[in-house]
């Protein structure tokens, strides 16, 4: 069969089936989704030893039993994205059943570095409305497709949604409790010396807490919004500050951003950088800003991992006015803030950790 472009079969075909795939993305993360909610992943992780597809059904509540052929369908998908495997069960030749992948597990609600909090806020059906607003987005003044669709910006969405507001909390102080381990494992050398630290819209503190810990001789402070730190308590080294990180911002030696400038667009981020400037000491007496984000396409050849930061753009620039920034970009913010050098790390996966300097 010849296409009308002279392609053949096989390509027509591929090309095909390329574009399903695409379209289908969205059911990977719902499926996904759908085993959260299910309780899927805490079972089979509970049994402590492959679980075939008759247990699981077995332990899920309130499954309807004629529905039992959709949990397989939903295991099959799963396994094949590699959130389960399948293996042998000790002392049953015949057997198979599920376990979890290293990636499955980081979706156990109560393991240290979960996900699951992250995953419900993001599929949360009415946050993901903004979706529907891209392309009038596109054609008109408005700031983002999440302002057009719910009127504000997402600090407002999370400080009107009580629910939302702890899930999306919960998913920055599991996400920071696994940077805070890579960062005093790998990359001490970025705080040793320091006598002071603020950590920038630092969320509810727990990378400040871990950094304050480690260096008690260290006074950290975090700021952030009103609605976010209402109720947090310090402790000896450590304290709380309700604030607006563009209006002031306390002194200290270093100041820390993580996961913050990738929500800002440019100028607001260039504003932020001059704020910071202002509130730390020269280069040699020890002064610099510490970032924490991605650097766009950090690892060479890893076509997923591009992929994943690509993501991560697009959910920016649906639901904030940030964008991920490739390093050529980051450099232009520092010196249009007037900074004179950084030093990328590259320790921490898809983001880095980046030293700014005076
Ligand atoms: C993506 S979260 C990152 C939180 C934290 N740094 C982390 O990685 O766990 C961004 C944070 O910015 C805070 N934020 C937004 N606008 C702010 C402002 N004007 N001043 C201070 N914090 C702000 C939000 O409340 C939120 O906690």
């Amino acid at each position: 069969m010849a296409s009308p472009n002279g392609e053949k079969s096989s390509e027509l075909l591929q090309a095909q089936a390329h574009v399903w795939n695409y379209m289908f993305n969205y059911i990977n993360s719902m499926s996904l989704r759908c085993a959260v909610q299910l309780g899927i992943l805490e079972i089979i992780d509970k049994h402590g030893k492959p679980m075939t597809l008759d247990k699981l059904v077995d332990a899920l509540p309130n499954i309807n039993k004629a529905k039992s052929h959709g949990v397989y369908r939903l295991m099959r998908i799963l396994t094949h994205s590699g959130f389960f495997v399948q293996e042998k069960i000790p002392g049953d030749k015949e057997s198979t059943g599920y376990k979890l992948t290293p990636a499955g597990r980081f979706l156990l609600k109560d393991e240290p570095y979960s996900l699951a909090p992250f995953l419900q806020v993001l599929l949360d059906p009415n946050l993901a409305k903004a979706w529907e607003h891209v392309s009038e987005w596109f054609q008109s003044d408005r700031p983002s497709p999440l302002e057009i669709a719910h009127g504000t910006t997402l600090w407002g969405y999370a400080g009107n949604d009580p629910m939302l507001n702890q899930q999306f909390n919960d998913s920055m102080a599991t996400d920071s409790r696994l940077v805070a381990s890579v960062l005093v494992k790998d990359c001490k050398h970025v705080f040793e010396g320091l006598n002071s630290m603020v950590d920038i819209a630092g969320g509810t503190g727990y990378l400040a807490r871990a950094i304050a810990n480690e260096f008690p001789n260290m006074k950290c402070i975090i700021l952030d919004l009103p609605h976010v730190v209402a109720g947090l308590e310090g402790s000896k080294n450590l304290s709380f500050v309700a604030g607006d990180m563009f209006e002031s911002i306390p002194n200290a030696d270093a100041i820390l951003l993580k996961w913050t400038m990738h929500g800002w667009s440019d100028e607001e981020c260039v504003k932020i950088l001059k704020k910071c400037k202002e509130a730390i000491p020269s280069k040699d007496k020890g002064g610099k800003v510490i970032i924490i984000d991605m650097v766009v396409d950090n690892q060479k050849g890893d076509h997923d991992g591009l992929e994943t930061q690509l993501f991560f753009d697009m959910l920016l620039m649906v639901n904030t006015v940030g964008r991920e920034r490739d390093e050529r970009e980051w450099s232009k913010l520092f010196s249009d803030a007037g900074f004179s050098d950084y030093k990328i790390n590259p320790v921490l996966g898809l983001r880095a950790v980046i030293e700014v300097y005076p």
